[in-house]
């Protein structure tokens, strides 16, 4: 199989073969990683291939009924996370192919960095530029991604301590979601890399607001706070994606966990590293996860055996799970990586990963984007297959330690 050299418009010159070299520590590598891992370099490999003569740049989202590739725009919430999975395609076959369309989809969407339309300018920036930055120390990356938060800081309510998620509609005045604890790594990096502690700050006083006014004692988490953005009085506490306002929307759990856990990494403080264990605490005792850690779409909706499963939020909550097994006790550790190597087995069982050239060329199947929409309904997502990546690398790193 090959990628097919490109035209000028792209940058790719190489061929990839099916068994893709893997990096020089490859024989300490689970074999779920290298099978994982050659499935994915073959599968995205004819993603690429089908997008290389686009004049502008693709952002892949997910597929439509007939199973087609459906695109999306730079503008969407989704648009980083193409350009990352080229990114741990790199890190993970420690193959150069990669290197040339990574950097192409990145540097593609560099004007995101100016992108007011919402609070996803995080996911966007710092799931492209952020893995780029990391593995090639491109110094250019860095003015993008603190140009990128400083777009985001605009959002910024002083009075209510919250970076807005969403513009006002249906009578919110200051919506903020709980994917947005996701924004914050960008705040914290741009902090790193240029001194400026006003980003750091409004990280701590996003996670600190969030913490107090999104979950509940079970410490499962609301979607949507809506907040007074004068005074930081909570207005409402409602759901978009969820089944109901007082449900557990399954990915946005996952968010939570991943959120407080990173927010852990740059701050130290014990308060984030307690959140993240009791988010933890309550997915893996909530009677309505399956056997196989793939949870449905919502943890509290009725008839729950019929609902369709949602491979996103577990993806997402498996490379979390990695990286909290990092910060807590021998015991502990083995837990959290125990039931992150479980999702990830689950995950690369056929009952979740996809068959070659099937399934849009993504490589897990049934996520669940937003099922009260209804759209994107038990189909493939762009995000899934990022995390998924990313738990690998996690996965990877953790053992060859
Ligand atoms: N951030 C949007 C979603 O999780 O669907």
């Amino acid at each position: 199989m090959f990628l097919r050299t490109l035209t000028a418009t792209t940058l790719l010159v190489t061929s990839l073969s099916a068994a893709a070299p893997l990096t020089a520590q490859n024989h300490k590598t689970d074999p779920i990683i290298t099978r994982n891992v050659e499935f994915a370099t073959q599968q995205v490999g004819l993603m690429v291939d089908t997008m290389n003569t686009f004049r502008q740049i693709p952002s892949p989202r997910t597929t439509d009924e007939q199973g087609r590739l459906v695109f999306t725009t730079l503008d969407d919430w989704t648009s980083g996370f193409f350009p990352g999975t080229l990114w741990y395609l790199y890190e993970l076959s420690g193959d150069s192919v990669w290197l040339q369309p990574a950097i192409h989809y990145t540097e593609g969407m560099e004007r995101i960095k100016y992108y007011r339309g919402n609070h996803d300018i995080g996911f966007m920036i710092y799931c492209s530029f952020g893995n780029g930055l990391r593995l090639t120390q491109k110094a250019d990356y860095k003015d993008v991604i603190v140009t990128a938060a400083r777009t985001l800081c605009e959002r910024y309510r002083p009075g209510a301590g919250v970076i807005q998620s969403w513009p006002r509609q249906r009578g919110w005045d200051c919506p903020v979601i709980i994917d947005n604890m996701m924004n914050l790594e960008l705040l914290f990096e741009a902090t790193r890399m240029s001194g400026d502690s006003s980003f750091w700050n409004i990280a701590v006083s996003h996670a600190d607001q969030t913490l107090k006014h999104h979950y509940r004692p079970d410490m499962s988490c609301y979607h949507v706070v809506d907040y007074d953005s004068e005074t930081g009085a909570v207005r409402s506490r409602v759901t978009a994606q969820g089944y109901a306002d007082s449900s557990a929307w399954a990915r946005g759990q996952a968010w939570g966990l991943y959120g407080y856990t990173m927010c852990y990494r740059y701050t130290r403080d014990p308060r984030y590293l307690k959140q993240a264990e009791a988010i933890a605490r309550f997915i893996f005792t909530h009677p309505n996860l399956p056997k196989d850690l793939i949870p449905y779409w919502d943890y509290d909706v009725p008839n729950i055996e019929q609902e369709p499963r949602d491979a996103s939020a577990a993806a997402i909550t498996a490379s979390a799970l990695y990286e909290l097994s990092t910060y807590v006790n021998a015991k502990e550790a083995k837990q959290y990586k125990k039931l992150a190597d479980r999702i990830i087995k689950s995950l690369s069982s056929p009952n979740y990963r996809a068959t070659l050239s099937t399934n849009g060329y993504f490589i897990l199947m049934h996520s669940t984007g937003n099922k009260p929409g209804p759209n994107e309904v038990d189909v493939p997502l762009v995000y899934a297959d990022y995390y998924f990546l990313e738990a690998l690398k996690r996965k990877r790193d953790l053992e060859q330690k």
